[in-house]
């Protein structure tokens, strides 16, 4: 399996304080069946949109040439690959066009997209329409955990129909975020709304790097098939820059 989201780089974000945690993620990704992750911190480093922290992307790619080095010396055999997590802020594309933004792994075709915490705003369908103009696909991180797309799933079908990707959370599946949640996660991905999965992990205790305890409940809802789809076959295809 492939993790397309995880916040792995100590010192850039909420994610893990220290190498030593950085370590024990990957060691519990492995131990869960994952063969590669992509880090993705989130591009501004306490969140709010600040120029000045700003995470950029020559920061990440040196944290994870450390990170590969960190995990070749412990004999941990999962692949790391530099990302990041974008809000949707009003400079957006013209930072994507001066190469300040990572899209995943490098490859300039897919680019982790964070809607801010209680609004769609009016903008992001032009977002994502400029964003498909250049070739780039957004997918959409963690629709099911938004207040406004659980109100209001149209608005998350209309940016599907823009060419969006939907990413959800794996641990939104399985009651990690609570039964509301839960719920509508079963009901996009039975709605075949749903294409990625991934862990969206944060450290090794409140939010490890682990897809197979969704990965049952999606073979369950859609089939085994459809399921390994979701959390390898298609994020391996997104690592390699190729179109779904
Ligand atoms: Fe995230």
């Amino acid at each position: 399996m492939i993790d397309l989201h995880v916040h792995i780089l100590p010192g850039l974000d909420d994610g893990p304080e220290n190498w030593v945690t950085a370590l024990k993620m990957a060691r519990l990704a492995e131990a869960d069946g994952l063969t590669a992750i992509v880090a993705t911190p989130h591009l501004f480093r306490h969140r709010r949109v600040c120029q000045g922290e700003m995470n950029s992307a020559a920061s990440i790619r040196a944290a994870v040439r450390e990170l590969r080095q960190v995990l070749a010396e412990a004999g941990v055999k999962v692949s790391i690959h530099p990302g990041c997590e974008v809000p949707l802020f009003p400079e957006l594309l013209e930072m994507l066009h001066q190469g300040a933004l990572l899209t995943l792994n490098d490859g300039g075709r897919y680019l982790c997209l964070e809607m801010p915490d209680t609004v769609i705003p009016p903008a992001t369908e032009e977002v994502v329409f400029q964003l498909g103009l250049q070739g780039v696909t957004p997918i959409l991180a963690h629709p099911e955990r938004h207040p406004v797309f659980r109100e209001m799933p149209e608005k998350l079908v209309r940016l599907l129909h823009l060419g969006c990707l939907a990413q959800i959370t794996a641990s939104s599946l399985v009651g990690g975020f609570g039964r509301q949640v839960a719920k509508f996660t079963e009901k996009l991905v039975k709605g075949g709304y749903v294409q990625l999965v991934a862990s969206d992990a944060h450290d090794a205790r409140g939010r490890p790097p682990l897809l197979s305890p969704a990965l049952k409940k999606l073979a369950r809802l859609v089939g085994e098939s459809r399921a390994w789809d979701m959390v390898s076959s298609l994020p391996e295809r997104i690592i390699r820059g190729e179109p779904l």
